[in-house]
C-alpha cells in the first residue's frame, strides 16, 4: 500500500464503528436508544438562542475572512474574563489564550508542542483519545488502568511510578467516558507529585507538562465541584495547559469553538501549529461566541437549563440501574457527577444467550443489548481498557429523559433471558 506507516497504523474511532452498526439496525426498522455518541441531538438540546442569532448576525456583517491565528481578540478577551469570573484563573488575552476549531486541535497542538517522537506520555484509562494522539506523535503512551473504587479517576500513588522522565501527563475532569471527577484532595496530591517531579529534573531537561482537559467543567451536578491544578497549586501555572471550549457546555459541538490557555511560550507554539493546520474556528462563530460569553445572564440561564436536563436524564438511568441491582441483576452504576455520561456495569461475561452464544467480551455484551434490549452503550475497551471489563459508557445527549426511562424494562427483559 502506498501510504505512510502512520496512515497504515492509525485506528479510527471505535465509537463511530458501533454507530455504523446501530444505523444499519435502524435502517431495518429497529428502535434503538443510541447512548453511544458524546454529542447532542440539537432538537433536544439546541445551542443558546443568543449564540445562534449572533452567528447569523456575524455572517450578515461579513465576518468571513481569516481570523487571527490565535483567535479574534474580542473572543480571547471574553474567554479571559470568563476564566477570571468563573474559575478565578488569570490568563492574558494577549498571549496566554488560543482559540481553535473546537477543542481537538488544541489537544493535538499541545501534544505537538511538547512531545517528541518516543517521549513518554502518561494517561489514565479509560480516557478519551489519548491513545490516538500518542499514535499520531509516535509517542510512548503509558496507559494507566484506574479502578472503579476510585470512580475510575487516577490517583497520585498510581501515577507516581510512571512519571519519571515523562514529557506529558494528560488528565481530564469531569472525565469522558465516566462522568466522574477529581476530588480536591486527589487532584492536590497529583499536583504535588508533578511539582516534586519537576523539582527533581536537572537544568536543560524537559519538564513534565500537564494537559488538563476541563471541557465538561461547566456541566457538574449537585455538590460536585470542579477543581483545576493551577488554582490548587499556582506553582503549576508554568506547566499546565488547559483544554476547554463551548462544544459541550453550550451543546455546540458543530459550532467548533474551543479555547486553550497556558504559559505564553507553549501557547505561542500552539498558535503556529494550529495556523499551519488551518484549524481555526470559523470567524463568524468566534465573533458570536465573544458576545455570548460576555453576557453572564444569557450564559447562566443556558447552563442552568442544560445542566438540569442532562442531570435529570443521567439520574433516571442511574436510578434505573440501581433498581435492577437491588432486584439481583448483575449490574451497577456510578453516581453521575459531571459531563453527559454515566458509568454502567453489565457484568454478564460468560453468560449464554437464548440462541446458545457465550458472551465472551464487553463488545459481545454490548451487541446483545443492542439487538435484544434496543440500547447501545460504548464498552470501556473503546477508551483503552481490556475487553474483559464489563464497564460501559452511556451518553445522554441524544435522547430525552422519557425515552431513557423506557429502556430500563427492556434491559431487564433482555438480562432475564441470559443463563
Ligand atoms: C474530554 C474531551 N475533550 C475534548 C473533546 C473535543 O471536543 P471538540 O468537539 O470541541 O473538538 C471531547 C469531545 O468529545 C471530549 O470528550
Amino acid at each position: 500500500m502506498s501510504a505512510s506507516l502512520l496512515a497504515q497504523n492509525l485506528r479510527g474511532s471505535e465509537i463511530i464503528k458501533i454507530a455504523a452498526e446501530i444505523n444499519e439496525l435502524k435502517r431495518r426498522g429497529e428502535n434503538i436508544a443510541n447512548l453511544t455518541i458524546g454529542d447532542f441531538d440539537s432538537n433536544i438540546y439546541p445551542i443558546p438562542a443568543k449564540l445562534k442569532q449572533g452567528i447569523v448576525e456575524a455572517y450578515n456583517e461579513n465576518q468571513t475572512n481569516y481570523p487571527p491565528a490565535d483567535g479574534v481578540l474580542d473572543l480571547r478577551q471574553s474567554v479571559s474574563k470568563f476564566l477570571s469570573e468563573r474559575y478565578g484563573l488569570e490568563y492574558a488575552a494577549a498571549n496566554e489564550i488560543i482559540i481553535s476549531g473546537g477543542s481537538r486541535p488544541l489537544i493535538y497542538s499541545i501534544y505537538l508542542a511538547i512531545v517528541d517522537p518516543g517521549d513518554k506520555v502518561v494517561f489514565p484509562t479509560p480516557s478519551w483519545n489519548n491513545n490516538h494522539y500518542c499514535d499520531l506523535l509516535t509517542a510512548d503512551g503509558v496507559m494507566l488502568a484506574t479502578l472503579p473504587e476510585n470512580n475510575f479517576m487516577p490517583t497520585a500513588d498510581e501515577l507516581r511510578p510512571h512519571i519519571k522522565g515523562a514529557a506529558l501527563l494528560a488528565l481530564c475532569s469531569p472525565l469522558n467516558p465516566t462522568g466522574t471527577m477529581f476530588s480536591k484532595e486527589a487532584l492536590e496530591e497529583i499536583c504535588d507529585m508533578v511539582i516534586e517531579e519537576n523539582k527533581s529534573r536537572s537544568e536543560g531537561e524537559k519538564p513534565l507538562y500537564l494537559l488538563y482537559d476541563q471541557i465538561y467543567s461547566q456541566l457538574t451536578f449537585g455538590e460536585h465541584k470542579h477543581y483545576n491544578p493551577v488554582s490548587l497549586r499556582p506553582k503549576l501555572r508554568d506547566y499546565t495547559i488547559f483544554v476547554d471550549g463551548g462544544s459541550k457546555c453550550f451543546a455546540a459541538t458543530g459550532v467548533r469553538v474551543g479555547w486553550g490557555f497556558g504559559p505564553a511560550a507553549v501557547i505561542n507554539s500552539m498558535k503556529t501549529i494550529v495556523g499551519h493546520m488551518g484549524a481555526w474556528a470559523p470567524k463568524a462563530e468566534q465573533v458570536s461566541m465573544a458576545r455570548f460569553l460576555a453576557d453572564n445572564t444569557a450564559v447562566d440561564s443556558y447552563l442552568a437549563d442544560i445542566k438540569g436536563n442532562v442531570q435529570a436524564s443521567l439520574t433516571s438511568l442511574y436510578q434505573g440501574f440501581q433498581q435492577l441491582k437491588s432486584e439481583g441483576f448483575s449490574v451497577d452504576a456510578i453516581e453521575p457527577m459531571g459531563a453527559i455520561y454515566l458509568t454502567i456495569k453489565v457484568d454478564y461475561l460468560g453468560k449464554t444467550t437464548p440462541d446458545g452464544k457465550v458472551l465472551e467480551t464487553a463488545t459481545d455484551i454490548n451487541f446483545y443489548l443492542i439487538t435484544n434490549a434496543g440500547i447501545a452503550l460504548v464498552p470501556f475497551s473503546a477508551f483503552g481498557t481490556g475487553e474483559d471489563e464489563a464497564w460501559f459508557r452511556a451518553s445522554v445527549g441524544t435522547i430525552t429523559n422519557e425515552d431513557i426511562k423506557l429502556t430500563i424494562p427492556r434491559i431487564k427483559a433482555a438480562l432475564e433471558k441470559l443463563s
